[in-house]
């Protein structure tokens, strides 16, 4: 439900830092948003993207903002803590193979 524009910049990217661009006409907007050419498949680079929005939930709740909306931080599991390296997108979904998949534009939360 969010604008397109909140992720993606349709006139490319040159990363956050200035040098090191993201993929996927991914925004430049957020600090973390630098050198994403992988956000499908390494957990790193996914976790870095959605942290541009999302709190961890050993983060410090507000410090973030999404067009006026003030973030919390999201619930506790291991893989939503900062120091954990499990992917988002595991549970999340990266799958696009039909409009029903689920991925970052339609990120249901699974058990996994
Ligand atoms: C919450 C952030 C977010 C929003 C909002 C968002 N996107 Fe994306 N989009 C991404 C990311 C991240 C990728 C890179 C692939 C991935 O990691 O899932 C992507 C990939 C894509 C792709 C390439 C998919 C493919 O099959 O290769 C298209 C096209 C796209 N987005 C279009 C849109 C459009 C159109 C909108 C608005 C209706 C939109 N996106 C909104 C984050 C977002
Ligand atoms: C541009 C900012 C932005 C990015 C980037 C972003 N999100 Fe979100 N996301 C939001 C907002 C805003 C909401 C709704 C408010 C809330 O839940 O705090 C949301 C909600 C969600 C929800 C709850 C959906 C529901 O139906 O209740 C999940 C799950 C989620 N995001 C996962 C992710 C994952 C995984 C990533 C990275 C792949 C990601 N988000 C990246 C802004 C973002
Ligand atoms: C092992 C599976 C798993 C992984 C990996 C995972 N999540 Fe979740 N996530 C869940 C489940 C299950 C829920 C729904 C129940 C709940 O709210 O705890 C959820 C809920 C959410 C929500 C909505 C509820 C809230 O607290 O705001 C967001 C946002 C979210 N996850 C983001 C992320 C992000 C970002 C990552 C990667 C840093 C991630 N998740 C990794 C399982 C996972």
């Amino acid at each position: 439900m969010l604008p397109c524009y909140d992720c993606h910049n349709p006139h490319g990217s040159e990363g956050s830092d200035g040098v090191r661009p993201n993929a996927f006409l991914i925004s430049d907007e957020r600090p973390e948003w630098a050198g994403l050419t992988n956000t499908l498949t390494d957990p790193a680079q996914t976790r870095r993207f959605c942290w541009g929005c999302h709190i961890p939930s050993d983060g410090i709740p507000g410090i973030k903002q999404v067009g006026g909306i003030i973030m919390n931080a999201i619930s506790v599991r291991e893989p939503h803590r900062s120091s954990s390296t499990h992917g988002c997108y595991d549970c999340h979904g990266n799958d696009y193979t039909d409009p029903e998949s689920e991925n970052v534009h339609r990120p249901r939360a699974r058990v996994g």
